[in-house]
């Protein structure tokens, strides 16, 4: 059968087609920012970074995502990508050689500058990600993402690559997957035309180096609760100035550590 002219779509062109959509070659969209994503899972992205608005800015090409298997780099028949640890002890390591070959061929046509493209390893023991971060990457033109599972990684492969290891928390997941799914929907949100509101970013805890203020809703009374007054008073001024002292007073109470940084910038 012959297949129907193309029409254009945004900033691909769409044509219908005989072929599964699984089957076809994942749409790279020239100049969007691109996250590169080494991973044993290649499959649990998009996950949720597929859902809501950072799931229409993907298919609309604001940004593009390309998981890099692991699997294929392998050693032997079976593809090994790990081996137990050296100096004994539980579990496995992935190998310095099977993961340099990846990120080799997850680095092909990126910027060597890693202002330009950062290389980032997962790791419960990097830097804690934070707004500052995301800001930073969401500048750059993309970035690469290494996942590690099991014990994690040849120290030496990491020492290679000038890896930046960034952590999502003070605790221990099983794999990186799901740190690069949280640090890239932080990121990705901060490109023009993602949200379709830039305002909502400005204005978002963090962004100010304050939390943000309490929100409200429709219904005006709930279990006895009301919306505060100075909210649908009509007053833009005196909404702006009570989320201004909410947003303090919530940093305050709960961040000691982001007021003192807040209080030493502004003054
Ligand atoms: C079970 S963890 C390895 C933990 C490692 N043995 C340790 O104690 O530091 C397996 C992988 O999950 C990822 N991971 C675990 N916790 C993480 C965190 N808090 N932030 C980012 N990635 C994490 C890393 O990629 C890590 O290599």
């Amino acid at each position: 059968m012959d297949e129907k002219p193309p029409k254009s779509h945004g900033r691909y062109r769409i044509a219908a087609s005989l072929k599964p959509r699984d089957l076809m070659e994942p749409q790279s969209v020239r100049g969007a920012w691109t996250a590169r994503i080494v991973t044993l899972f290649p499959d649990a992205f998009p996950g949720t970074l597929g859902l809501s608005l950072t799931g229409k800015a993907l298919d609309a090409g604001l940004w593009a995502l390309e998981p890099v298997d692991l699997r294929p780099f392998g050693e032997g028949k079976h593809r090994n990508v790990d081996d137990t640890p050296a100096g004994g002890g539980a579990g496995m390591v992935l190998r310095a050689d099977v993961v340099d070959r990846a990120l080799s061929a997850a680095s092909v046509a990126t910027p060597v500058d890693r202002a330009r493209w950062p290389v980032v390893y997962l790791s419960p023991r990097g830097r804690p990600f934070d707004q500052a971060t995301a800001r930073r990457w969401a500048a750059a033109e993309g970035m690469t993402l290494l996942c590690g599972r099991f014990e994690g990684v040849d120290q030496r492969v990491l020492d290679h690559w000038r890896i930046e290891e960034v952590s999502l928390g003070d605790f221990v997941l099983t794999g990186g997957e799901i740190a690069a799914q949280a640090m890239i929907d932080a990121t990705v949100r901060l490109i023009p035309g993602v949200l379709g509101n830039q305002a909502s970013t400005e204005e978002e805890s963090f962004s100010d180096g304050l939390l943000e203020h309490p929100q409200y809703t429709r219904p005006q009374v709930w279990e006895g609760r009301e919306i505060p007054a100075v909210l649908t008073g009509g007053n833009h001024g005196e909404v702006a100035k009570w989320r201004r002292a909410e947003a303090e007073r919530l940093t305050r109470e709960r961040r000691p550590d982001l007021w003192d940084r807040w209080l030493r910038t502004k003054g």
